[in-house]
């Protein structure tokens, strides 16, 4: 299993989860630090686990990563496309530079990562969970990450259908507010008026988003492909 964005956050979490499950997990993060911290906790140490510095954007980190994993574990069964970040701003104070850093890393890395790393899955089958958002239907302040996220519905549905005769199954998260340092970031006020509009009343911790995508890329999950699961307290939006 690979997840990216994982030395904190959702990514850790699913990580972590994974682990406990029994997967040997390649913990994948442009903060190598992280990573390692997050590998030494879950299995390093007895080859349980691997620390890798992969930035998501780019197609050379991608491919030496991947090298890294087959060659470590001998293939790849699992991939989980969780790296993100957001740049917010109006649409008309928002620069090229954060239009092209958001889809860069939450679009086109999770494509990069289904098109190297597909190719190891075709012959014993995989699966593939890429984090998209409630954002995807919209969201003030977001045009680039709104765009990105509802962009992963379409990239996980057209890999689900290209791939679903080689046996790879591709789905997507949708999360609501998970409490991670992308939503730390957010002002309480706003934070507080999103409590609103959750029939829960409140976040999400990531160890529940974390264990959807351990089902999604588990046998549990043999017959779901090209789904977008959200996973938000019962938000309708
Ligand atoms: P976070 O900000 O806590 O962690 C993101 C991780 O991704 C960090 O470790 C960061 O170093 C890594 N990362 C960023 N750019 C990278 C790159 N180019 N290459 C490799 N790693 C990179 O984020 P969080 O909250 O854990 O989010 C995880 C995913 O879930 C993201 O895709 C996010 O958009 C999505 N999501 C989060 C929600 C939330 O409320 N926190 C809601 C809906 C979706």
């Amino acid at each position: 299993m690979i997840v990216t964005g994982a030395a904190q956050g959702i990514g850790k979490a699913t990580a972590q989860r994974l682990a406990e499950e029994g997967m040997i997990v390649a913990v994948a993060d442009r903060n190598f630090a992280g990573a390692e911290q997050v590998a030494q906790a879950i299995g390093a140490a007895n080859g349980r686990a691997l620390a890798l510095s992969l930035d998501v954007a780019n197609r050379e980190s991608w491919a030496e990563g991947v090298a890294r994993v087959v060659d470590a574990f001998g293939g790849i069964d699992g991939l989980v496309n969780n790296a993100g970040m957001t740049r917010d701003s109006s649409l008309l104070k928002m620069t090229d530079a954060d239009w092209e850093a958001v889809i860069d890393v939450n679009l086109r890395g999770p494509w990069l990562g289904c098109q190297i790393v597909i190719p190891h899955m075709t012959t014993k089958g995989g699966a593939i969970v890429n984090l998209s958002s409630e954002s995807r239907w919209g969201a003030f302040g977001q045009s680039n990450y709104s765009s990105a996220k509802a962009g992963l519905v379409g990239l996980t549905r057209t890999v689900a259908f290209e791939h679903a005769r080689h046996r790879v199954r591709v789905n997507a998260v949708a999360p609501g507010t998970v409490n991670t340092a992308m939503v730390e970031a957010v002002p309480d006020d706003i934070r507080k008026g999103w409590l609103r509009n959750i029939p829960m009343r409140r976040e999400a911790d990531p160890a529940e988003i974390a264990s959807v995508i351990a089902f999604l890329l588990s046998e549990d999950a043999s017959y779901v492909t090209g789904q977008i699961i959200g996973v938000n307290g019962g938000s309708i939006i």
